[in-house]
Formats: structure tokens, sequence, C-alpha cells
């Protein structure tokens, strides 16, 4: 099994738009998958319209060991694709988990019981490096960062490197980041192009070679509660989301 945390700590580049469908597209390709979401605003939840009530168990109770993370996962449309949603209830985890024991190793220790049931586990997680980010690197596997093609991309990326490199150490020393994914892509701006290949510089192994267009129809979708690929397959966010799908399924080799 791959757990994936879908982290950067900056907001809107696209992690819960990748969580809902990257992990759809997962499914839809015969993997059984699981989507944590782990962020407060809850909008990997709202993506697969999913209510966002606060009696609903979410990942908040399964941080508080009040339930398990079977008793709180959602069924979607998609058979193979299961869902623990966030509710507002998440807000006051960052706080209440502070003096609680095994505080950043809450979530593995919930996802270590259903291991064996799915192939993929993807945690969308918070703009922050606060305690649920750490919980979700913590619980991985490996990492994806998904980074916005604009100017200021790369701000922040070091810091972020420290910090996963830091739970490896400490932590997790499985965790490596799989995956750099360019999100919002306009390869016909010169400006994308070459934050594209400022990426390709830094993580020299770890750009996906599928980015991910900027599609108005992913923007849409959520609002459907659907992710995209049943909302519109053909648009071009759902084929570029199918594509990375299959490259981290199996990775393409790298030609530089
Ligand atoms: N490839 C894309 N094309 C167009 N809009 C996108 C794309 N990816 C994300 N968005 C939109 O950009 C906003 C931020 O994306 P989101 O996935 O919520 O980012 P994050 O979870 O990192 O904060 C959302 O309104 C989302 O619908
Ligand atoms: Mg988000």
């Amino acid at each position: 099994m791959r757990i994936i945390a879908l982290v950067n700590q900056k907001g809107g580049v696209g992690k819960s738009t990748t969580a809902v469908n990257l992990g759809a597209a997962l499914a839809l390709l015969g993997k059984t998958v699981l989507v944590i979401d782990a962020d407060p605003q809850g909008n990997t939840t709202t993506g697969f319209g999913i209510e966002k009530s606060a009696e609903t168990p979410s990942i908040y109770e399964v941080l508080m060991r009040q339930v398990t993370l079977s008793e709180a996962v959602r069924s979607t449309e998609i058979a193979q694709l299961g869902v623990v949603p966030a509710t507002i209830n998440l807000a006051g985890a960052e706080i209440e988990l502070v003096p609680e024991l095994s505080r950043e190793t809450r979530l593995r220790e919930a996802v270590l019981p259903v291991a064996e049931r799915y192939d993929y586990v993807l945690v969308d997680s918070p703009p922050s490096l606060g305690l649920l980010t750490i919980n979700a690197l913590v619980a991985a596997t490996e990492a994806i960062i998904p980074v916005q093609a604009e100017f200021y991309a790369l701000e922040g990326l070091s810091q972020l490197t420290r910090v996963i490199n830091r739970v490896r150490e400490a932590l997790n020393p499985r965790l490596h980041v799989s995956g750099v994914l360019v999100t919002m892509y306009d390869g016909r701006t010169r400006l994308a192009v070459e934050v594209l290949e400022e990426l390709a510089r830094y993580f020299p192994e770890q750009v996906f070679k599928t980015q991910i267009p900027r599609n108005v129809r992913l923007s849409e979708a959520p609002s459907y509660g659907k992710p995209v690929m049943l909302f519109d397959p053909k648009s071009r966010g759902a084929q570029a989301y199918m594509a990375l799908a299959h490259e981290l399924i199996a990775p393409v080799e790298l030609h530089a």
C-alpha cells in the first residue's frame, strides 16, 4: 500500500483538487483507494459531495480516538473509493492535540489497521506546517507536492523540504518526495514554462511529466460534489488526472 500525503503550506495550489481527482482516477483504474481529508476547510469532503455537519464521524473523531478509521469511511459514487471526511470539528484538533501523547503519530496509528484493504491512501492536508500536516507526513510512505505554475511557486519549498527531511529523520525513515506536481499550468505563457524549468532544477528526479492544466471544469466540479471524471470525463482536467494516475502507478522514464 502507498500512503501519499499531499502537502504544500501554500494554499490554493491544488492539493484538494488533486486529492479528489487523483483519488477518483486511481479508483477508476481499478485500484482500491481511500482519500482522507485532514484539512479543517473540508474542500476534499465537499468535492465528493459529502455533507460536513458536526455529527458526521470524521477524521477529527479518528484523531481523538473516539472512532476507528473504518467507522469514519464513507462510500462514494465510485465503488472502489472511500472517503474519510473533515468537519468543522477538525479546526480545534491542531490545538487539542498539542498536550496529547503521540500527537504526531495519531494518523499513522489509525491508518495501520486498514492498510491491507487499500492500494492507495491519499491524505489532503491544510495550508500550514502544523500538527495536521505533520500527522499526514508521519503516516505517509511518500509526499506529493502540488505547485502552482506562478511567480512565487518556489517560495516556501525549501522550508517544506526541511520539514519533510526532519520528519524522515525523527519519525518516518521511509518518507520521500515521490513527486512534484505542476498545477494550473498554461504552457503558452513563458512564466509557466520558466517555473517548470526551475522546478526541474530544484527537484531533478521528482517533477511529474504530467502537468495539470488550468481547466475551468476542475474548478466547477466541486460545486456538483463530483470528481471531474464523473462531471466531464472528456475535459482536459479529467484527462490530465487520469494521466497522472497512470504515471503514479507506473513511473515514466525521465529523459532530461
Ligand atoms: N487545474 C486547475 N484549473 C483550474 N482551477 C483549479 C485547478 N486546480 C485547482 N483549481 C481551483 O483553484 C482553487 C484552489 O485549489 P485547491 O485544490 O482548493 O488548492 P489547495 O487545496 O492547495 O488550497 C480552487 O478553487 C480550485 O477549484
Ligand atoms: Mg485544500
